[in-house]
Order: C-alpha cells, then sequence, then structure tokens
C-alpha cells in the first residue's frame, strides 16, 4: 500500500472518531498536497521559478470555479497523481482561496 493511501486511510478514521464526516474542504491538506504534487512542476513550466504565478498570470486558463476544478483534474488524470476525489476537492479549495477568490 502506497504511503499516502496509508496517510489517507488514518485521516479518514480520525475524522470518524471525530465524528466529522460529511466535513468542508481541508484547506490545509490542499495547501501540503499542492506543496507536495504541484508546485514544482508549475514552477518549471511556466519558465519563472515560481509555482504560484501560473494561478495568477494574466492568460490563465481558469476564469471561473467550474474551471478551477477541471483543470485540477486535468493536472491530476493527465499526470495520474492518483488523487482521492477528496484531495481534489481540497486542493481546489485550496488555491481558489490562495489565488483565484471565485465565489
Ligand atoms: C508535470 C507537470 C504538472 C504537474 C505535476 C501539475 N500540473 Fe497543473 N499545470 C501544468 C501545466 C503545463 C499547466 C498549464 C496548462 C496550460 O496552460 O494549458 C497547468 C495548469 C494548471 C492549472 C490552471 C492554471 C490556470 O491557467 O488558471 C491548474 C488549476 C492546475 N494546473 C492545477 C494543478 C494541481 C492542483 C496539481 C497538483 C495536484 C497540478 N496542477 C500538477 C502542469 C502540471
Amino acid at each position: 500500500m502506497r504511503i499516502n493511501q496509508i496517510l489517507k486511510i488514518q485521516l479518514l478514521l480520525t475524522s470518524c472518531l471525530l465524528g466529522g464526516f460529511a466535513q468542508a474542504a481541508d484547506i490545509q491538506n490542499g495547501k501540503t498536497l499542492h506543496q507536495a504534487k504541484c508546485y514544482q512542476c508549475h514552477a518549471e513550466k511556466s519558465g519563472l521559478g515560481n509555482g504560484d504565478v501560473i494561478y495568477t498570470r494574466l492568460d490563465r486558463k481558469a476564469k471561473d470555479l467550474a474551471k478551477v476544478k477541471s483543470m485540477v483534474a486535468m493536472c491530476n488524470t493527465e499526470l495520474r497523481l492518483d488523487l482521492f476525489p477528496e484531495d481534489e476537492a481540497d486542493l481546489v479549495a485550496y488555491i481558489n482561496q490562495q489565488f483565484y477568490k471565485y465565489k
């Protein structure tokens, strides 16, 4: 079993114990995942050495929240990053709160 699956299961068990089943997106988890899986490649691909500017550049692709979701899903599936749907949701919540700020 892969390490992030194990961690995920631990996280799930913990949240069950705390009784927090239908919780809102976990921004902190999104931030951690972003740092671990997304930042480096965006920094390289943008050629700017900064993995955050891809979200705030003028000609950014994600013009609304639905598009943010689909771009995250695209990077996840195209690149086979193997994220769980909850992780994708956490990532969307994090980058939207931090960068896009769509309603
Ligand atoms: C191997 C490289 C790579 C990795 C890893 C990667 N991405 Fe991307 N991502 C790209 C590239 C290249 C683009 C620009 C696509 C374009 O401009 O058409 C992009 C664009 C995006 C955009 C749209 C930015 C905009 O223009 O508004 C989002 C959102 C995004 N990625 C999310 C993620 C998330 C979340 C992860 C981590 C789970 C991730 N990406 C991991 C290469 C990557």
